[in-house]
């Protein structure tokens, strides 16, 4: 009977426990054993209960939980050869050589790296004399499968991560709370919004609350004159009537000679505006709460193809990822994706931003640039 398991790792996101029940319970209908890895890479680590079987009924009301019940963490010591090499004895040990992980892109990295160094990490387990050479015998090759698990929306080659549109609701469901109070007081706000090195999340939300001006990393504006910029934009909607004014600043916003643009930053080109403001750091608030439609569908179709992955898996095949791609629930090789995706900081890195917007979503930008200059 083929054994598999799930884990969630990295940052939560909303849809991972909507991801894992769909994984648990197609594989059940598949007639596999299913198990669950809790807290991330560390479970792995330490084997034993937390490596727990899961039945039908484990799962139940895991559609509408927010974060993920099954724990996660960023584990050090996965990063470590010799931290793999335990964590491969301890899914041997149970009969797991399947392994499906809900992560970004770094949880999703060390997973392909695992699949990798299997055989190499079994032969030491011999030599260590852990096991057998017949009890390894069934354990040649690790399966991997891959579901991207992140707010963010950062990994390239799919249109839409796990959790991303829930965070984005979270945030324009704060920022239109923001908006109400700002009016009454004719204030500016400076909302500052996660998204590690990904503009995503800004931009969207942007483009739903109607801000008058955000700041991502892949669209770097001019250092030392970004401030006249914005205090025009921001003039020119008082001027045509708009009481209050609303910037949105990605975390890992970026001038073109990438110094770091922070939201405090920001507020202080405001104040010399001379607009009363404010700065409210959402947080990990976008992280929390249930899972918006989106992220359960997606988490539940992707889910239910990671176990078919799983068992069409050959040695041969490249670790897939699950992704989302024209409203289609694709594969991908894994280390294509995380390629990809490196390049879009690589790209950053090297101040070349036309090629940033060119590997993300250039439409988007476009449609914002338009927007703003209206
Ligand atoms: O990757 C998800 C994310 O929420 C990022 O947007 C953010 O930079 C980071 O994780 C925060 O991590 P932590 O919860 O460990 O502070």
């Amino acid at each position: 009977k083929k054994k598999i398991a799930v884990m969630t790792s990295g940052g939560d996101s909303p849809g991972m426990n909507a991801a894992v029940r769909a994984v648990v319970r197609t594989g059940i209908h598949y007639g596999c054993d299913m198990f669950a890895v809790y807290e991330g890479y560390e479970g792995l680590l330490k084997g034993g209960e937390y490596l727990k079987q899961m039945a039908w009924e484990d799962v139940r009301g895991w559609l509408s939980e927010g974060g993920t019940l099954i724990g996660t963490a960023r584990s050090m010591e996965f990063k470590k050869r010799e931290g793999r090499k335990k964590a491969a004895g301890n899914l041997i040990e149970q009969g797991i050589d399947a392994l499906v992980v809900c992560g970004g892109d770094g949880s999703l990295t060390g997973a392909d790296l695992f699949r990798h160094e299997w055989p190499s990490l079994v032969e030491d387990l011999v030599k260590d004399g852990r096991f057998t050479e017949a009890q390894v015998a069934p354990y040649k090759n690790l399966t991997i499968v891959g579901l991207v698990g992140s707010i963010d929306n950062d990994m390239s080659g799919t249109d839409s991560t796990i959790g991303a549109y829930s965070a984005l609701e979270r945030i324009c469901e704060m920022v239109d709370y923001i908006d109400a109070t700002a009016k009454s007081h004719s204030r500016a706000f400076v909302v500052e919004v996660m998204g590690r090195h990904c503009g995503w999340l800004a931009l969207m939300a942007g483009i739903a609350t109607g801000a008058d001006y955000i700041f991502i990393p892949e669209r770097a504006v001019p250092a030392g004159k970004w401030q006249e910029e914005l205090k025009d934009v921001c003039q020119r909607h008082r001027n045509k009537g708009r009481r209050n004014n609303t910037v949105i600043v990605a975390e890992g916003a970026l001038d073109d000679e990438l110094n770091p643009i922070t939201a405090e930053h920001v507020k202080d080109v405001l104040i010399d505006l001379g607009l009363d403001t404010k700065v409210t750091i959402l947080g990990h608030v976008q992280r929390g709460g249930t899972a918006v439609a989106h992220d359960r569908w997606l988490a539940t179709l992707q889910g239910v193809d990671a176990v078919k992955a799983v068992l069409e898996n050959t040695p041969e095949t490249p670790s897939p990822l699950i992704g989302i791609l024209e409203n289609k629930i694709i594969r991908m090789p894994l280390v294509e994706s995380v390629k990809l995706t490196k390049q879009v900081a690589d790209a950053i890195e090297h101040k070349d931003f036309d090629r940033a917007i060119s590997l993300r979503d250039t439409e988007f930008i476009e449609l914002y640039e338009n927007f703003l200059s209206t």
